[in-house]
């Protein structure tokens, strides 16, 4: 297959959506149509699988969040899918947000009985950010749900985006009948209790075939001719030109755990999600079908297996065509890598990649020299943008319970601010780390990880600093300020100076009296 053929059939998503709205489920059964699965169930047994062989997770498990995000790839209609998980937990959000630059497109699912959720809400922002195009689907819908109308008008109001059903929902709750599919007009019976197996959709010559009245009872064919209508009336058609330009969502309604709506769905992707977008690199745009291998790095994960202590670089493909034992210059370090271990990310395993394509997602292990935000290329000096960083906003000491590991203490946190699970600062005195995070709930899972992966049990105590600010300018204002604010000074993992500020006055005192160096909450990744 040529290079562009390959492009063609790749759609690189995720799903966004609050806790419980049913994302796992979905997964699970989109897997089984792609054939990447046998059954359902299999994504939650690999999960407890995994946890079973790593400690830390019982954070997880015991908070029923899930914390760490992976990529499934698998064939659908002559479509090569890489579904990128993403953690729904606010606490773990500077993931979900990293792994949104790596995607060309999001599925938001929403629980029908709930609408639109704070969680959702915020991820959503980040993807009308990068005008990223978004299909819905609302899911659950063989419970009691809000109307279907209101539901719509929930996600144009809060929203601010035009909706397109392309279903309608016939019933709801232990009334709900299936769909009518607005696009290839055709009628989804909902078959109840037939988990695993797919429902069968009847064609219909639009809605006055008379095949409707037979399979339906009066009242409920009655109600979906009048609701259709409206519908037609008050939302505008499907285009794709306003949905991939981010203003206007296609919306599915389905019930994942029953298996309803989710092929339709699905089909929907295949037939308009985004082919791989062109990367944005500070010098210029990289086009996916330039003959040169192109990436970044948007992820980093450490110790996914503990027995083999490996790190995980996940890379989004840009351009051209990857090829085992490819030579890649890394841009930061101006190194060049030999690349014969990538891993493709399979549904049930990982797997060493021969080939891969713009849109891919390949994993490199390493010890530590690839980190989040770095571009790999063929040799041309290019840095990608957009794998955004977050301002730490609480910040805690952290110190080994025994004294004589804090040089391990070390290099765990070393290891884990690479890794972007959290902001690690040395002080320029004292022997304490500071840890700043975005989500209380981080803390706990460093503490537990940095007990059973690096095996140094460690306690986090307040702090009574407000901020950490990265300081920039002239090298030699910046030893200055350094000097004349040693007990405020500290440096991140990668050495750069960084000002731990105790309340505003601090800070502002700081700016006023070095007016030429910038202040800044975040690092840019590149
Ligand atoms: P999440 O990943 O978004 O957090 O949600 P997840 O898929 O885990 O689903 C949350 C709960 O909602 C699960 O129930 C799941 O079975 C249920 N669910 C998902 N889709 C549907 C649906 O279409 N209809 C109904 N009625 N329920 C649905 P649970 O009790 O938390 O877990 P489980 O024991 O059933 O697995």
């Amino acid at each position: 297959m040529s290079l562009a053929q390959q492009i063609e059939r790749r759609r690189t998503f995720a799903i966004i959506s609050h806790p419980d709205a049913g994302k796992t489920t979905l997964t699970e059964k989109l897997l089984l149509f792609g054939g990447a699965i046998q059954a359902a169930g299999e994504v939650k047994a690999r999960g407890e699988r995994r946890r079973a062989r790593s400690d830390w997770m019982k954070v997880e498990q015991e908070r029923g969040i899930s914390v760490a995000s992976s990529v499934m790839t698998f064939d659908y209609l002559e479509r090569t899918f890489n579904l990128l998980d993403t953690p729904g937990h606010e606490d773990f959000s500077e993931d979900t947000y990293r792994t949104l630059s790596a995607v060309d497109s999001a599925v938001m699912v929403l629980d029908a009985a709930k609408g639109i959720e704070t969680q959702t809400r915020k991820l959503f922002e980040v993807c009308r950010l990068r005008d990223m195009p978004i299909a819905t689907f609302i899911n659950k819908m063989d419970r009691e749900t809000k109307d279907p109308f209101e539901l719509l008008d929930e996600v144009e109001q809060t929203l601010a985006l035009d909706v397109a059903p392309a279903s309608w929902p016939i019933g709801m709750g232990r009334d709900f009948k299936g769909c009518y599919d607005l696009i290839h007009d055709q009628l989804i019976l909902f078959d109840r209790g037939k988990g695993d197996s797919i429902s069968e959709s009847i064609k219909c010559q639009g809605l006055d075939d008379p095949k409707l009245d037979e399979l339906l009872p009066d009242y409920a064919v009655e109600k979906l001719r009048t609701d259709v209508e409206m519908v037609r009336e008050l939302c505008p058609q499907f285009n794709l030109k306003d949905y991939l330009e981010g203003t206007l969502t296609p919306v599915f309604f389905g019930s994942a755990v029953n298996n309803f709506g989710v092929q339709e769905l699905l089909a929907g992707l295949a037939d308009f999600a985004p082919r791989p977008r062109a990367g944005k690199a500070l010098e210029r745009q990289v086009a996916p079908d330039e003959g040169k291998v192109t990436a970044f790095v948007f992820k980093i994960q450490a110790n996914m297996d503990p027995k083999h202590r490996d790190r995980i670089a996940f890379v989004r493909v840009v351009s051209g065509r990857f090829k085992k034992g490819i030579k890649m210059k890394h841009v930061r370090s101006g190194k060049t890598l030999a690349i014969h271990n990538a891993q493709l990310f399979l549904a049930q395993d990982r797997a060493v990649a021969e080939e891969a394509y713009p849109g891919d997602i390949i994993g490199l292990p390493n010890h530590g020299n690839l980190r989040i935000g770095d571009t790999l290329t063929e040799g041309e000096m290019i840095r990608f943008t957009g794998v955004p960083s977050f301002a730490p906003e609480i910040l805690q000491k952290v110190r080994p319970e025994d004294p004589m590991k804090a040089k391990h203490l070390g290099r765990a946190l070393e290891q884990l601010a690479e890794e972007g699970a959290a902001r690690v600062f040395k002080p320029a005195l004292g022997s304490d780390w500071v840890v700043g995070v975005v989500g209380p709930l981080q803390f706990d899972v460093l503490a537990d990880r940095i007990r059973t992966e690096y095996e140094v049990p460690c306690r986090f105590e307040a702090t009574s600093l407000m901020t950490a600010e990265w300081v920039e300018g002239d090298p030699r204002e910046i030893k200055k300020f350094s000097d004349q604010n040693r007990a405020s000074m500290a440096v991140d993992h990668a050495g750069a100076p960084v000002y731990l500020a105790r309340n505003n006055w601090h800070l502002d005192k700081a700016k006023d009296d070095f007016p030429s160096l910038k202040f800044l909450k975040t690092k840019e990744e590149v």
